[in-house]
């Protein structure tokens, strides 16, 4: 069990000014920021963070929106960083979401569901790296 985890508030988020309420939600859940950053990816990136879903229909539109406007990416710290943070921000599809989960509150659909998450320890880190250099010095 790893105590790091990626999040991205995405484009949909940033342009509608609710930076700040996320991260209190995030912070007031126990999380510690450890890193952060405003950044606009530009395609080549979004599709290299993405690689995973390649072969999936949807991941042209996932690219597209995800280099739509600009992104905060934060490193996040508590026990059981993963687990925790997808319990936080809830179901990828809003809708589907549970009530009060940061996807549920800020999310308008499932391609624009204001948040990103990693999915496992691994990945935590390989997420970090991709926008803070390094998962272990942050
Ligand atoms: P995220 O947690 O950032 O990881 C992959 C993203 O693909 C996901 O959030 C969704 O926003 C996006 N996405 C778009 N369409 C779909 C879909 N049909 N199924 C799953 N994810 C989708």
């Amino acid at each position: 069990m790893s105590n790091k985890t990626l999040a991205i508030i995405k484009p949909d988020s940033v342009g509608n000014n609710v930076i700040g309420e996320i991260i209190s939600h995030i912070t007031k859940a126990g999380f510690k920021v450890k890193a952060m950053k405003l950044t606009k990816l530009s395609p080549e990136q979004a599709g290299n963070f993405y690689a995973v879903h390649k072969e999936r229909p949807f991941y042209q539109d996932l690219v597209d929106y995800m280099t739509s406007g600009p992104v905060v990416p934060l490193s996040l710290e508590k026990e059981n960083a993963v687990e925790e943070f997808r319990k936080l921000i809830g179901a990828t599809d809003p809708t589907k979401a549970e009530d009060g989960t940061i996807r549920k509150i800020f999310g308008k659909s499932i391609e624009n569901n204001a948040i990103h998450g990693s999915d496992s320890d691994e990945n935590a880190c390989i997420e970090t790296t991709f926008f803070f250099s390094s998962c272990e010095r942050v």
